[in-house]
């Protein structure tokens, strides 16, 4: 077999293995950093506010599934290896988000979204198209989402319920980075989306967010 087809094989099972590794709850993934809940006292919680809780997180574990999937279809197409590894920080720090939101998911007696493969091929084929039209596209993209992850972070932590100190702890840890990621993506050169644009990409945000908060 030619050397070009093998390592289109190659990737495809490198890409499916992350893929199932991102999807399949009991993941064997850990995590570079302790998740912040460890930090707080753990709170009893009222049957509606483990609830809320619970419907919250897994929206922000969907976000984090997106992520994974954005960050490998980027990385799949980044033309600059360069740009690959100022990514690559963040990359590392999307996998601590997505394991403690599955913790603290477990801990709250809940269950991650049943629509993740569904999110999970449409961000990996949004990240990957955007990084074969230009790196510069790719990373504008990524700045533009975790802007948009921002958003929703801080409106969930308006809405989590005040005694769940542990659920806050992992947001506001998320929050700061995600802040971060958006201007590494910046910084290493990516295109700032104006306005209109950012407003389709809160629409569809608002899809993904509406049904993980339900399923
Ligand atoms: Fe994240
Ligand atoms: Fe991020």
């Amino acid at each position: 077999m030619n050397p070009k087809a093998l390592n289109l094989i190659d990737q495809f099972i490198i890409q499916a293995d992350q893929a199932l590794r991102t999807l399949v709850a009991g993941n064997d993934r850990s995590c570079e950093r302790p998740s912040p809940a460890m930090q707080t006292q753990a709170t009893e919680l009222s049957d509606a506010d483990r609830k809320l809780s619970a419907a919250l997180m897994r929206v922000n574990h969907t976000g984090e599934v997106c992520a994974q999937a954005l960050y490998q279809g980027q990385a799949l197409t980044a033309k600059l290896p360069q740009i690959r590894l100022e990514m690559e920080k963040a990359a590392e720090e999307e996998i601590d988000h997505l394991v403690w939101c599955q913790d603290r998911l477990d801990q709250l007696n809940s269950h991650t979204s049943l629509l993740n493969p569904l999110w999970y091929g449409m961000s990996f084929a949004i990240g990957a198209g955007a990084g074969l039209i230009s790196d510069k596209m790719s990373l504008g993209f990524v700045a533009a989402t975790e802007d948009q992850v921002c958003k929703h972070l801080e409106e969930h932590l308006q809405k989590l319920p005040a005694d769940d100190q542990q659920s806050r702890a992992v947001v506001t840890q998320m929050l700061e980075d995600e802040a971060k990621h958006a201007q590494t993506a910046l910084d290493a050169g990516g295109y700032r989306f104006p306005a209109p644009v950012k407003t389709l990409m809160s629409l569809a945000s608002r899809a993904m967010t509406k049904t993980s908060y339900h399923i």
